[in-house]
């Protein structure tokens, strides 16, 4: 079984069709504003996803070559500019630095969990390099979800894999604000397991190692070698920030895989995270080599005691089906109520096609549909000011749908999400489904960044 016939089957058209890959690197100005964009929007919103130089229908949508669109919004208007990450000649060097970008210790970091973080210069035509080796982070592998600490300004990160390629060993660490590494540490799990997300509190760190699986001996012609096998047991690991990873403390995880975390807090002794949690992995195969199924996907609220004398525990969370989930991040690593997701109507396979913004605690929602058609990225959450109170911000997300002929950039007010955007921008081209991405206040491509 190719992993390309499972993703047809079980994705369906209306999933990949957005998928395709485009092919110019272009620069647009003046770009035609309807609705009209809050004053004070003033950045550049940058997204990153796979973008392959050559289709290649049996690779995996998650090893095509990162592309990085930027859309800055300001008084003169909106511009678009998008670029491959990683020039050509250096993608078996650097990785394809496909999943994120972020910005810390004043760089731009194109992020995917396999490789080290490339910096990335929105004015050049593609990647300067990788991270400076002051920096520390080495060619180690480096996950694309690392958190920002909102109270200290550090960034915490891991790497899985960390003694080479199908290793159970994970490493753990710490960038200052300056990006100087202040903490690093090991831990020995049960065996090599994709995690792709993290969290991360004041004084803690917790490591989802869920049964997505990775072994040398069952890599495909693209390198991937992950499958679900269940029968193994998810573990979860807790860590004191600053610990030594021979100190971790290990749970028995509830059912389930998830690649992303909403959001992590402690309160009562114990460690809360909010997570989006599959039956089993959609896009991979299970341990046996049959088709693994879509899979419906739940938010789930599952906790740990922090003294580790005890089990994790799970607990539900209102009803929706979708990903990529957002909160508000100046308030990371405390108590939510709202996020933000891309999602779908229930029971429909396929990709996203609606915003929602979920109330954790009362389970309100409120959504807005782009049509089932369309296709619609990660909201990215804006304050509205600095210090906005908490959730007073917009919601930037890119949005496609077939008769629209190109993506559109919506801007919507987050406290009022299905009165439809307050400002779209019209992209002077398609933006394919990616993964992830960050608005940076003041940052002009082409002109460096502020
Ligand atoms: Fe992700």
């Amino acid at each position: 079984m190719s992993l390309h016939s499972l993703r047809c089957k079980e994705f369906g058209v209306a999933m990949t069709e957005n998928r395709m890959s485009v092919t110019r690197e272009l620069t647009g100005e003046g770009l035609e504003i309807r609705g009209r964009l809050p004053p004070g929007l003033c950045g550049t919103l940058y997204r990153n996803g796979p973008n392959p130089r050559v289709p290649d229908g049996d690779a995996h949508w998650f090893l095509g070559e990162g592309m990085v669109h930027a859309v800055t919004l300001g008084p003169g208007g909106a511009s678009y500019r998008n670029r491959w990450v990683v020039p050509a000649g250096q993608v078996r060097l650097l990785g394809k630095a496909n999943t994120n970008i972020i910005r810390h210790g004043g760089r731009m970091m194109a992020l995917e969990e396999a490789h080290a973080p490339v910096m990335f210069d929105p004015s050049s035509p593609g990647a300067t390099g990788p991270m400076p080796t002051a920096w520390h982070v080495g060619m180690a592998p480096f996950t694309a979800h690392p958190k920002h600490d909102p109270r200290t300004g550090e960034l915490v990160f891991f790497g899985y894999a960390a003694d080479g390629p199908w290793s159970n060993v994970i490493r753990c660490g710490t960038l200052a604000p300056s990006g100087r590494l202040t903490w690093e540490t090991r831990i020995r799990a049960p065996f090599c397991s994709m995690i792709h997300d993290m969290a991360v509190t004041p004084d803690h760190v917790l490591l989802p190692v869920l049964a997505l699986v990775g072994r040398a001996d069952r890599t495909d012609r693209s390198g991937f070698g992950f499958a679900w096998q269940p029968e193994l047991g998810g573990r979860l690991a807790l860590l004191r920030r600053g610990g030594d990873g021979r100190e971790v403390r290990w749970f028995d995880a509830p059912p389930g895989y998830a690649f992303h975390i909403v959001n992590a807090w402690e309160e009562g002794g114990r460690l809360f995270l909010d997570l989006l949690v599959y039956d089993e992995p959609p896009l991979f195969p299970r341990g046996d080599g049959g088709h693994g199924s879509c899979g419906s996907v739940r938010p789930q609220r599952w906790s740990v005691p922090l003294d580790g004398r005890g089990e994790a525990r799970v607990a539900g969370l209102p009803d929706v089906t979708g990903e990529f989930p957002r909160i508000d991040e100046r308030f990371a690593g405390s108590r939510h109520t709202r996020f933000y997701l891309a999602s779908r109507a229930p029971g429909r396979a396929g990709g996203f096609h609606a915003i929602t913004r979920m109330d954790a605690e009362s389970g309100q929602g409120d959504q807005f549909d782009f049509g089932t058609d369309a296709s619609v990225s990660e909201p990215v959450f804006v304050p509205r000011a600095p210090d906005a109170a908490r959730d007073e911000g917009w919601l930037l997300a890119v949005a496609w749908r077939p008769d629209w002929r190109t993506s559109r950039l919506a801007v919507f007010d987050a406290g009022h999400i299905a009165d439809g955007p307050v400002a779209s921008v019209i992209l002077p081209q398609r933006v394919p489904d990616g993964f992830h991405g960050n608005f940076i206040p003041d940052a002009h491509p082409g002109r460096g960044i502020a």
